[in-house]
């Protein structure tokens, strides 16, 4: 991963609907073969935020570089041959075969038949894709359909590609088997933008941005974005017994049910030592290390409320 080249460059980006901002003055960068994760809640802005790296939609502001090509309106053209996209809807024609879908992917892109069929095979071969061409999308399993997706989004071999949810509804299995093809991706020199809600699944990224309402709050890797947040202040407080007295609240900046049990953050400045001795005549108390479901859910759903 070369450090000083990024492939995607975004400054003071905004784009507006009327009045409402769907995203709001980001900045990042991605680097070559980087996975880099782009996480949020429903209508932080992610979607919005690929269809402008995708040129599918121009920014109200800002700077949009993508492979060393700036983004000029009227030249979308430029952009759209850099990246390949796989969008959060639409993936696939659903009544035709595996073999339409990529002929038509194959016309759309212009690409000659030799260098078609040969991208096809490698592409293929690669996920191990063993059933006959002419199957049509609507039976495939919903996993295998998604990983056609990705090769017809690879199609035109794009420097990076674009995922929009690519697991969303997929079975765990398969989500699996979808990671394992795009950390093999990567590992060849792909670029990988992502987005999921998934967290299990963001921990595969090399770097995260997380958003929200449209502006980007925090960036990092997953162990710089755990550390940064909770550093060793996260325990989980089990309760001991059914008549738990009334815990001071005051002392957590974060108290979420999980299952059973809570995941607690004490406030910067209280006697960590002291609190959890008090807890423990009613908690059993352990200090465990984050998740990026903690993170998520400490910076990004924490604050709605
Ligand atoms: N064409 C549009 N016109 C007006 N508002 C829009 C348009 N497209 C998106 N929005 C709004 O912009 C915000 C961001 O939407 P976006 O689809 O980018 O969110 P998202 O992060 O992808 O959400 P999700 O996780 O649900 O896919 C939302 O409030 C959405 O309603
Ligand atoms: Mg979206």
């Amino acid at each position: 991963m070369k450090k000083n080249n990024p492939i995607v460059d975004v400054r003071n980006m905004s784009v507006r609907f009327g009045d409402f901002y769907a995203v709001r003055d980001i900045y990042f960068s991605v680097f070559r073969g980087e996975i880099f994760g782009f996480l949020g809640a429903n209508g932080a802005g992610k979607t919005t935020t690929i269809r402008v790296l995708c040129g599918l939609l121009p920014a109200s502001l800002g700077t949009v570089i993508i492979d060393g090509a700036k983004f000029i309106p009227g030249r979308e053209d430029v952009i759209k041959q850099k990246v390949g996209y796989m969008s959060q809807r639409f993936t696939l024609y659903d009544g035709l075969s595996v073999a339409e879908n990529f002929d038509f992917a194959a016309a759309l892109r212009g690409l000659d038949t030799a260098t078609y069929i040969k991208q096809r095979t490698k592409l293929l071969d690669f996920i191990g894709f063993d059933r006959t061409l002419s199957v049509v999308v609507k039976n495939l399993p919903g996993g295998i359909k998604q990983e056609i997706a990705l090769c017809v989004a690879l199609l035109h071999n794009p420097a990076i590609i674009f995922l929009d949810e690519p697991t969303a509804g997929v079975a765990p299995v398969a989500r699996q088997r979808f990671w394992k093809i795009i950390r093999d991706l990567a590992a060849q020199g792909k670029t990988i933008f992502v987005t999921t809600h998934y967290m299990d699944e963001a921990e595969n990224c090399h770097r995260i941005a997380l958003m929200r309402a449209g502006e980007i709050i925090a960036t990092g890797s997953p162990a710089e974005l755990k550390q940064r947040t909770f550093g060793a202040n996260l325990y989980k407080l089990t309760p001991r017994h059914n008549n738990v007295r009334s815990v001071d609240m005051d002392v957590f900046d974060m108290f979420e049910p999980y299952g059973a049990h809570y995941h607690v953050r004490f406030r910067d400045g209280v006697n960590v030592a002291r609190q959890i001795k008090k807890l423990s005549r009613d908690f059993v108390v352990v200090q465990i290390p984050p998740s990026l479901e903690d993170v998520f859910i400490r910076l990004v759903e924490g604050q709605n409320r």
